[in-house]
């Protein structure tokens, strides 16, 4: 049978693009702009995703086309049978932990959308009843494995619905709607009195507020909002034509996932300051401050509405592809039918992301490493795995294949010129910059 592909160009640009926004644009971005000074964090952000991030998607998308394969064949076969396959063993084993604990946040946003619809924001009066009511939630025993169990669903749903049919599909209508509505609350946001303040904190840059720390976190959140490190973009660039640009297709989806930041941070921090309260509540901002803020604003029970039923579909559109690095594996290498895939996925992570989100409460006592289970998974994957898998990407591309053949496969054969011209700039860029980089921000950060 012939292997599943997307349809057309927009097709997967809108499903690459799709991986990228996700929890990390509407929910990480703006909090950690918040807490690391604004205007100066972003500019920094800005410079990490386009010099070192970057040059990494294009080593993923390279492998993942070249291959046609799951990211485990794509090591082992790219590599002739090396030790490099057991690189792959790790980029199929991390999205299912990934996948794990972010559909406990995308449980979350199921629970909160509902909680829009029945404007129960509109009658909590104070900051601190809304976080009462956020902690009460997520530390109650079975009541976020409910949002927890429907997201995991939907994504295993649409996953088993194939690349065309399911996750080209539903990316191609959600995509487009999803950046309307942050758009539109973008521009409601910036119309509220007092929203000035906000946009003096997104663009006017504080560079002293900038030290190694505030380096490692623009990093890292480059890293996961771009995918990177885990097989997702490998994975779906292999579904990817032959005949598509791999420049184009990857800064397009840098491009989308970096404007979907800016517009939800100016959809955020505006409305925030508009209400005299601190950005710099950290994960909470989403959960706590914004309700709060929707229960003051005018038409806010509208706003809540769209804002999660926003969060939730990136939040979708992100798993998804998370999703699929194991299915993609299950099917090639195990040939086991998609349905089945997608159920064996579907249980791991829903019991590995039991476990996460019972953290919250029944299970607060167990701790890994000095951590509750959540965020030992979070620390753990974000830090460590999503940094280890990057740079052993970006060495496999540089170090281990032939630069004749990433040229091959970045030039579509010679055929694009103006990709022969940069092929210069970006294989520096790939065999010394970018490990540097990273390895770097990996050390420093296991220190
Ligand atoms: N990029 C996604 C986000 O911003 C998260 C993600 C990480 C998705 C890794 C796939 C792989 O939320």
């Amino acid at each position: 049978m012939a292997r599943d592909s997307f349809g057309s160009r927009f097709g997967a640009l809108v499903a690459l693009a799709g991986s990228a926004v996700g929890l990390g644009n509407l929910w990480r971005f703006p909090y950690l702009v918040g807490e690391n000074g604004g205007a100066a964090f972003i500019i920094i952000y800005v410079l990490m995703s386009f010099i070192i991030c970057l040059p990494i998607f294009i080593c993923e998308f390279v492998v993942g086309r070249r291959s046609q394969e799951n990211a485990y064949s794509a090591f082992r076969d790219l590599s002739g049978g090396s030790g490099w396959k057991y690189v792959g063993v790790m980029t199929v084993i991390v999205p299912l932990i990934v996948t794990s604990y972010y559909s406990v946040v995308g449980g979350w946003s199921v629970q909160y959308l509902f909680k829009a619809v029945t404007f129960e924001f509109t009658n909590t009066e104070t900051l601190s009843a809304m976080s009462t009511m956020f902690s009460d939630y997520v530390s109650s025993p079975w009541l976020p494995l409910v949002g927890h169990t429907i997201f995991l669903l939907t994504t295993a749903v649409i996953v088993a619905a194939g690349i065309k049919g399911g996750i080209e599909k539903f990316s191609k209508i959600m995509m487009p709607l999803l950046f309307v509505i942050v758009l539109g609350i973008a521009v409601y946001s910036m119309t509220l009195p007092g929203a000035k303040a906000g946009l003096d904190y997104l663009f006017n840059p504080d560079f002293s507020k900038i030290d190694a720390k505030a380096c490692a976190a623009a990093l890292g959140q480059a890293f996961f909002s771009l995918s990177l490190g885990f097989g997702t973009i490998m994975t779906y660039a292999s579904y990817v034509s032959k005949k598509e640009n791999v420049m184009f297709q990857s800064v397009a989806t840098a491009v989308s996932d970096l404007s979907f930041a800016m517009v939800a941070g100016i959809a955020v921090m505006p409305a925030v300051f508009a209400f005299g309260l601190n950005p710099q509540s950290g994960p909470g901002l989403v959960f706590e401050t914004l309700p709060y803020v929707f229960s003051q604003m005018p038409a806010g029970g509208l706003v809540a509405l769209l804002f999660f039923m926003a969060l939730l579909v990136a939040a979708i559109t992100s798993s998804i592809s998370m999703f699929e690095v194991g299915v993609a594996y299950l099917v090639e290498e195990r040939h086991l039918p998609r349905t089945l895939a997608c159920a064996l996925v579907f249980a791991v992570c829903w019991t590995f992301g039991t476990l996460c989100s019972l953290s919250f409460g029944p299970l607060a006592d167990v701790r890994l490493f000095d951590r509750s289970i959540f965020d030992f998974f979070d620390h753990l994957s974000s830090n460590v795995l999503m940094t280890l898998g990057s740079l052993l990407t970006v060495l496999f591309v540089g170090w281990r294949l032939k630069k004749t053949d990433i040229y091959d496969e970045f030039t579509n054969s010679g055929t694009l010129s103006t990709n022969a011209k940069i092929f210069g700039v970006l294989w520096v860029l790939i065999r010394y910059i970018a490990p540097v980089a990273v390895l770097s921000v990996f050390v420093s950060g296991l220190l």
